[in-house]
């Protein structure tokens, strides 16, 4: 029997300008769910591309000084060395100047005209250059186009029209017979409310320029971009000809888009397939709007995000990362590079390569590089816990991605990884180790470690690629499509002993702080300092003891302090303002040969990294303590110990 299969696709981007992570966000999303499809055993064709013809393409080249198909093949470049750049594993990739493009959208304009769904007329309103769309002069705002807000054409000329308002009732039925074709639902009943208010006849060609696929009937006239671009989902699946590849992947399961061409997909898109006697697609699920530090991405604003700045910077999975997990994919979002930088520290420094980091020098430390097995049947609360967490994973994954929920499925990650953080805490190995008698408590306690970072590592996958490989090499397992594939039926005991660790570089570094980080945590400092915060401020109101025994403490005091003294034990606010109390996060620690208590660990503090020694060696071991943020006296007078 053949595997299912899935098809997904991206829009076709406009090659009139450099990608910015709008169209990364489409694409990243897309993977994912393709990766994830292929996990799930899919036969999978995964669909992006360039969208190369049009009057603002035409513009655009005009501008440069360059034919339309130079700006192109120049442009193309650009995309295709991004989608290598984000590990994007599309299965085919369309440009609409390709032959086999045009041979499709001929085919389709030939098939509507048979229909009697084509005749000539002539279109007198508005056309808005940057959208390439069709407006009438009720739609305009400020005379402007009610979507970019720029000028729009006046245009009268003949054109082909595409009798579309024949097709309003039966896509409306459509529409309310499958409600998971259009997603989310509140863009749905967008849709909904449009199809209700009357569907026009739609104008599909042009002859006021010359960039496009020649109608075959009439080659003066120049298909409509957008008629040409959304036949690109059928080009790629061997429209018209081969008649066992549309069959295998037609319907398309997913065209994933913005918000913004929404209506090109779930009204014109539909109404041409139901002319063509094509079935719908599955599913049109279009995701929401980023803004960059709350403004409008614009080139003139010059606030455009680069991708591959960001990949430079943080890396290509914390970048894909971020994207997904930052914003319930659906909803609009704002980029700031401080946000991705605060999710790289916490989830991905502090969680995940912690998580990583301990359960692997403890292995190296504990069991000699090699994962132990677990050897214990008893089974301890916090093993169940972790055991549930494992166990409830598959789930939680394939009903939040069969909703396109990205942050959930990220989530549902982060639950087990958290899960795990804390099971080193409460079973803290290190004590563990000491004891002859609890070595096969030990052993059972670093397998199930290793078994939640080999199954985190599993679900990773699909999101983040480069660090799923990563974590699985260091485990000794060897990272290839068969081990992923076991993410689909893996169980509590599906990680195989016996594996040699190695611990190599961090998964992810810390983020040293930036210029303005330090500058507005310094800020933060001097107000706790003055006095002036929120901290000292409380601290200036003496506790107030609570009961009986509290008034007694209180009453004491006040004859103490009335006769000129002070209570044994408390401090002044002087006192108390002269420490320079900071937070600061342990990035390693080591025991002080010799010693007890006194620990080695290099902290930082934000704004720089000291090295300390602390006398806390009796109560908690260096493997605890990594990742640990604490309190410290940042002006201590320093002390030559031992
Ligand atoms: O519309 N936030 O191409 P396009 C989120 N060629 N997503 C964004 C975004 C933002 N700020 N900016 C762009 C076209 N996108 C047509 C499509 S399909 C048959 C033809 C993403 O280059 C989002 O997916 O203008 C949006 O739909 C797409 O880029 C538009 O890309
Ligand atoms: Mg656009």
């Amino acid at each position: 029997m053949r595997n299912p299969r899935y098809y997904v696709s991206t829009p076709i981007y406009y090659v009139n300008d450099v990608p910015h992570i709008g169209h990364a966000y489409t694409t990243v999303a897309a993977d994912v769910m393709a990766r994830y499809k292929r996990l799930c055993g899919y036969e999978t064709l995964f669909l992006t591309g360039t969208d190369e013809h049009g009057q603002k393409v035409e513009k655009a080249a005009a501008a440069a000084g360059e034919s339309p198909q130079a700006l192109a093949d120049r442009m193309v470049h650009r995309f295709q060395s991004l989608w290598q750049r984000l590990n994007i594993s599309h299965t085919d990739f369309i440009r609409t100047t390709e032959p086999r493009h045009t041979a499709a959208v001929t085919a389709l304009f030939k098939k509507l005209e048979a229909k009697g769904d084509i005749y000539k007329g002539e279109y007198e309103d508005w056309y808005c250059v940057p959208c390439e769309t069709f407006l009438t002069e009720l739609q305009l705002v400020n005379s402007a186009c009610p979507t970019c807000g720029r000028p729009v054409e006046k245009i009268k000329e003949e054109s082909y029209f595409f009798a579309m308002s024949k097709y309003q009732d039966q896509l409306l039925k459509w529409i309310t017979q499958h409600p998971k074709m259009i997603q989310p639902d509140s863009r749905r009943n967008e849709i909904v409310s449009f199809v209700t208010g009357g569907l026009k006849d739609l104008s599909i060609s042009r002859t006021g320029f010359s960039w496009g696929i020649p109608l075959p009937n009439d080659p003066k006239h120049i298909a409509y971009v957008w008629f040409d671009a959304l036949v690109n989902y059928l080009t790629v699946v061997g429209y018209p000809n081969n008649v066992q590849r549309i069959r295998r992947f037609w319907p398309a399961d997913l065209h994933l888009i913005g918000k913004d061409i929404l209506r090109f997909h779930a009204v014109y898109w539909p109404a041409f397939l139901m002319a063509a006697d094509l079935p719908l697609p599955r599913q049109i699920f279009s995701h929401g709007w980023w803004t960059v530090n709350g403004e409008k991405m614009s080139k003139s604003k010059g606030n455009v995000v680069d991708p591959f700045a960001m990949v430079d910077a943080y890396g290509v999975d914390a970048f894909r990362y971020f994207l997904l997990r930052e914003v319930p994919f659906g909803q609009d979002g704002d980029f700031s590079e401080r946000a991705l930088r605060q999710r790289y520290n916490s989830d991905l420094a502090n969680d995940l390569g912690n998580l990583c980091f301990r359960t692997l020098s403890m292995i190296d430390r504990y069991a000699g590089g090699r994962v132990p097995p677990r050897t214990s049947s008893a089974k301890m609360k916090e093993d169940d816990a972790l055991h549930k967490a494992i166990a409830g994973l598959g789930g939680k994954m394939g009903a939040a991605m069969g909703e396109l929920a990205f942050h959930r499925a990220l989530q549902a990650i982060w639950e087990v990884v958290e899960t795990a953080n804390r099971y080193i805490e409460i079973t803290a190995p290190w004590n563990l180790d000491k004891q002859i008698k609890k070595k096969q408590r030990l052993s059972t306690v670093l397998y199930n470690l290793a078994e939640a970072l080999y199954l985190t590592s599993l679900y990773l996958y699909p999101f983040m690629p480069e660090t799923s490989e990563r974590i699985l090499t260091q485990l000794g397992i060897k990272p290839s499509f068969d081990t992923w594939k076991l993410a689909k039926t893996a169980r509590v005991g599906a990680l195989r002993p016996g594996t040699t660790v190695k611990k190599t570089e961090p998964l992810f570094p810390r983020l040293e702080p930036t210029e303005e980080e330090k500058a507005a945590e310094e800020a933060a400092r001097q107000r706790q300092l003055t006095g002036r915060g929120k901290p000292a401020a409380q601290a200036e109101k003496p506790a107030q003891p609570q009961g009986q025994q509290g008034q007694k403490q209180q009453r004491q005091q006040k004859e103490q302090q009335a006769a000129g003294g002070q209570p044994p034990g408390q401090v002044t606010i002087g006192d108390f303002s002269r420490m320079d109390f900071r937070t600061a996060r342990i990035l390693a620690a080591e025991r002080i040969p010799n010693s007890q208590k006194l620990l080695k660990l290099r902290v930082s503090l934000g704004t720089e990294e000291r090295q300390i020694v602390a006398g806390i060696g009796a109560k908690y071991e260096p493997d605890q303590l990594i990742g640990k943020q604490v309190v410290i006296i940042a002006n201590l007078r320093p002390a030559k110990l031992m």
